[in-house]
């Protein structure tokens, strides 16, 4: 997969993706990620790349044309163009499954009061990471950047390690241990040292049935499980 990132700030999605998983894919070749910064595209002498909002108001807004240069100049046939913003539908498991097919992502990242407005329609989809404002894209495209990685295929060793995760089948994932088997007076649940796997298995779902309940009640499939139990 390749991913390039239209933004005036590359070293704030350079640097936190060049450590740990994603830092790997990186140097594996699973993911190629690449930079156009606006400010390379501009034509005067100060390389200006904000202005004013017209009508008033506080702040600068980042100039339509530096930022449709630099989004020429990595957009392909067939690239899927997001741009984020507090606007956007919000990002989820689902969504990050879909783009993790995707051959070329292109994020446009806002930055300052954002953009202006005539550049959204060159963007296939508007995505927010949350009812949050941030000081610009670029957070949130390392966000986007790090779910959609780990989903390439061969990014985790385990091939199973995302089947039983949170959020996959719409449930919070239930609580993990790992040694000591008593830490501090605090022991292993019981049924995690079994070796019994259908024991295991139950206990897994049951708990993350309970918690997605108490802490996500949102969340459909959850919710519905968890009504049809109460039933019985
Ligand atoms: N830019 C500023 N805030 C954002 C958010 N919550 N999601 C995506 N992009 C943003």
């Amino acid at each position: 997969m390749r991913i390039d990132a239209v933004t005036l700030f590359p070293g704030m999605i350079d640097v936190p993706l060049s450590e740990s998983i994603v830092g790997r894919a990186r140097q594996e070749g699973f993911l190629e990620l690449g930079f156009a910064n606006p400010r390379d595209f501009t034509e005067d002498r100060h390389r200006t790349v904000d202005d004013k909002p017209y009508g008033g108001g506080t702040g600068m807004l980042m100039m339509a044309e530096p930022v449709y240069k630099a989004l020429k100049s990595v957009r392909k046939k067939g690239s899927c163009v997001i741009l984020l913003t507090p606007k956007g539908r919000r990002f989820d498991q689902k969504l990050a499954l879909e783009l993790a097919k995707k051959k070329h992502l292109v994020f446009i990242c806002g930055h300052y009061e954002g953009i202006d407005e005539r550049v959204t329609p060159l963007a296939d989809l508007e995505l927010s990471i949350g009812d949050y404002v941030l000081t610009g894209g670029e957070p949130a495209a390392v966000a986007v950047i790090d779910a959609v990685t780990r989903l390439i295929p061969g990014v985790l060793k385990k091939s199973d390690a995302t089947v039983n995760e949170t959020f996959t089948e719409g449930l919070l994932e239930a609580p993990h241990y790992t040694r000591p088997a008593v830490w501090r007076g605090k022991k292993v649940p019981q049924e995690l040292v079994s070796g019994n796997h259908k024991l295991i298995a139950e206990w897994r779902r049951a708990q993350a049935e309970a918690l997605t309940g108490k802490a996500r009640p949102d969340l459909a499939p959850a919710k519905k499980k968890i009504r049809g139990a109460a039933k019985k």
